[in-house]
């Protein structure tokens, strides 16, 4: 590893880019341009002792020996400091030991030479969240991790080892008492992160490839970093309204007949639900942008007989495009020069679902255009979404070589370079189409990404199973995507792999009925999960779980608005909005909806009841209407139906009538559920003439659709309540643009 001249520079007030002067050449994926306040100064130029380089209104940061870099607060707290120390040995493998490892059969992560490696001190009892969307709980302190986009579909737990996931998210959030900061290694390289696994005493990260360029993000809360870092790598703008629906899916429904009786079923067991997703059976022999005349005869009729129902068609998308002459897609890369290449310039072969396959080179703009283009045939036949999968990429014929060549827009690049972002750009170029083909919100999903793909598309977390363990890090793994800036996530309810029972699938669909993206997905050869399979029991739960979901829709669509303003995730762990409370800061089994919801589901086989934390307030029992103090455990009985739902008193929820999908006409009537925040102050205020306790809630509207609301096409209502009555409910409007005005508003006191 050779030592680097690194420099530094205020990109504002809370957020640093320290970084070697070859970063400078670098295109990054993920930050947009960077309006820097100040020079950069050269750390070596300052001399021995701690000496202040620099200083903003919020940092000051010091240097040590012309290299190890100190950051303070400017009350002169310390917040992250470079290790200064000996570096204890990785104890890695031998090559004799992975031979042996090998020749057994095992799949070894092995770590690549890094190019270099920066180590940083932990200077008390740090947590570190983040990471995308790797695996086990929400502090990621103590064990190491790889960023490497893999299609790895063995059960994924966190142990130790480096654990490559689907993405690639190499930003983190450090969580001390008297601190907290993130940092964004913007490298799109093999990329490693040791929190503390290697020594207790410092945590480290480093790349196989690149040049050291990182990011160091302050603020006073986790939502400010997490607004810092959003900042540099952008927000997910508004979805489409109905893309927050319930959503069913299964590889594969294989033809028009399965998929008219599909939404028959969905229609008879009253079950909401406003897509059905078509996997890789729908291709003509899985040639992507193609459909099977023979499946498939006439999709365009499908799609308007669902869209009666109020049911629209997702597609998958799989980059591998069929090596076949004659196959137009495949014909036009090749005489275009739009695929990836072998270091002697041939194009690149592996095999995915159609077998022998080539990789569109998404790094060139001219590809994304054409790629991007390809939507068109598919929304011209009433498909309204893509779900792009397999973007690692996924390779059935060993990995692709590192030195596969991208020839983007004349900068050549090797595959060890691109792997970690082709997912994302993938999800550029289908953003782009899909947004010039239909002029409405692109409705994208991806299963790979890198920094920044928020932007673009929404994302689950791949083949997970129909384990209980799988649904228990369900919750922290969408938590930390959410603080990795991926907002609008979700995981295969009822596990993709493997056979749910009845009870997993309750339990999964309980858990998840606040996710954004809230899909019930199951491999072929599983047992089939959807709502009905099961029993009446089974059948009654999901649809009192995805009914649910549907009645705080108006919430979702708050938050989501929200997030495309500050980059807050919708799912929360509790220490975002409680973080001078460590109860939470390891609270893995409990989430918080924007900062009024509290959920807290059952994810044991088994289990009738639960403990469930109540940060400080009081918080109302939402089923049962309970009023309890917090800052202390509870025990809550939870019956197979029951998933513990709790309400912040002091909160206005947004909620909308029972419907069967969200179509414009049924969105025309608000139901504002307000929890007064002191049930006995109310009265006694009432009876005595006075105002309670005022609470106040900012509420958005547009047409759910498209861009119009950039125009100033949006409603922007305020709403105040006080005292018990809904005659103490007042409203008005701070943006009018928006004509499809609420109709009725009312209010329900709880
Ligand atoms: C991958 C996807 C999965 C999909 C399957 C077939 O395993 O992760 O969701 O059903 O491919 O397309």
């Amino acid at each position: 590893m050779k030592e680097e001249q690194l420099y530094i520079q205020a990109v504002n007030d809370q957020i640093l880019r320290i970084f070697s002067k070859d970063a400078l050449q670098k295109q990054s994926f993920a930050v947009g341009d960077i309006q820097a306040l100040s020079e950069a100064i050269p750390l070596s130029e300052v001399g021995a002792a701690k000496e202040k380089i620099l200083e903003t209104r919020k940092l000051s940061v010091k240097v040590a020996g012309g290299r190890f870099l100190s950051v303070f607060d400017r009350e002169g707290t310390l917040l992250c400091e470079d290790w200064d120390g000996e570096r204890q040995e990785t104890q890695a493998l031998s090559e004799t030991e992975l031979e042996q490892l090998r020749a057994e059969g095992h799949a070894v992560d092995e770590m690549a030479a890094q190019a270099f490696s920066v180590v940083k001190r932990f200077v008390g009892d740090e947590v570190v969240y983040g990471l995308g969307d790797k695996t086990g709980f929400l502090n990621k302190r103590g064990y190491q991790y790889m960023m490497w986009n893999s299609d790895n579909p063995d059960p994924h737990v966190e142990n130790g080892t480096f654990k490559a996931m689907y993405k690639s998210i190499p930003f983190f959030i450090v969580l001390r008492e008297d601190a907290v900061y993130g940092i964004f290694l913007d490298n799109t390289y093999r990329s490693y992160f040791d929190m503390g696994y290697e020594d207790t005493r410092y945590y480290s990260f480093g790349a196989a490839g690149g040049v050291p360029d990182y990011y160091f993000i302050g603020g006073d809360t986790i939502a400010e970093v997490i607004y810092g870092y959003t900042e540099l790598t952008g927000r997910a703008p508004l979805p489409q309204l109905w893309t927050l629906g319930y959503h069913q899916s299964r590889w594969s429904y294989g033809s028009s007949e399965e998929v008219r009786s599909l939404a028959e079923k969905l229609r008879k067991y009253e079950i909401p639900c406003d897509a059905i997703h078509l996997d890789i059976d729908y291709m003509d022999h899985f040639k992507v942008f193609t459909v099977s005349g023979e499946a498939f005869p006439d999709l365009t009729g499908l799609g308007s007989e669902l869209a009666k129902q109020g049911i629209r068609l997702v597609s998958i998308i799989d980059p591998g495009t069929k090596a076949e002459a004659g196959y137009s897609l495949y014909d036009t890369g090749i005489e275009k020069e739009y695929f990836a290449k072998t270091k002697e310039g041939e194009v690149y072969h592996n095999a995915v679902w159609p077998g022998d396959s080539v990789y569109p080179d998404y790094t060139s703009a001219a590809v994304r255009q054409w790629w991007g283009d390809q939507a068109e045939l598919l929304t011209s036949q009433g498909i309204q979404g893509i779900w792009n999968d397999m973007n690692e990429p996924a390779s059935f014929q060993g990995p692709l070589p590192d030195d596969v060549l991208f020839y983007g827009d004349g900068t050549v690049r090797r595959h060890e370079e691109v792997h970690n972002v082709y997912g994302h750009l993938m999800a550029q170029a289908t953003y782009e189409g899909l947004k010039r083909a239909t002029g409405k919100r692109p409705f994208v999903i991806t299963r790979a990404c890198y920094s920044g793909s928020q932007k673009y598309t929404t994302a689950w977390t791949g083949d997970n199973q129909s384990l209980w363990t799988h649904l228990q890090m369900s919750i922290p793994q969408l938590l930390n995507l959410g603080m990795s800036g991926m907002p609008l996530v979700g995981t295969d309810i009822g596990g993709f792999g493997a056979n749910a029972t009845p009870e997993l699938l309750c339990r999964w669909v309980e858990a998840s009925c606040f996710a954004p993206l809230f899909r019930n997905h199951s491999a072929k050869f599983t047992r089939r999960q959807e709502p009905w399979q099961f029993d009446q029991r089974t059948l009654y739960i999901n649809r009192k779980y995805i009914a649910l979901h549907y009645h705080f829709l108006p919430y979702l669509y708050d938050l989501c608005y929200e997030e495309s303003l500050t980059g807050m995730p919708v799912l929360r762990p509790l220490a975002m909005h409680y973080q001078n409370d460590k109860n939470t800061w390891e609270c893995n089994d409990e989430y918080l909806v924007g900062s009024q919801i509290l959920a807290a589901p059952v994810t044991s086989q088994g289990a009738k009841a639960r403990m469930v934390y109540l940060p400080e307030g009081t918080w109302v029992d939402y089923w049962s209407g309970e009023r309890i103090p917090g800052s202390r455990y509870i025990l809550r009985e939870a019956p197979l139906e029951v998933c513990p739902i709790y309400v912040r008193a002091g909160s206005i929820l947004p909620a909308m009538e029972p419907v069967l999908s969200i179509q414009p006409e049924n969105m025309k009537k608000l139901i504002l559920e307000f929890y007064p925040a002191d049930r006995q102050m109310g009265k006694e205020n009432e009876l005595a003439g006075k105002k309670g306790q005022e609470v106040r809630y900012i509420h958005y509207q547009d047409n759910g659709t498209d861009f119009a609301y950039q125009d100033g096409e949006y409603n922007l209502y305020e709403f105040r309540f006080s005292g018990e009555r809904s005659s103490g409910l007042s409203v008005s409007m701070i943006h009018e643009g928006y004509e499809g005005k609420y109709q009725t508003i009312e209010a329900v006191i709880r």
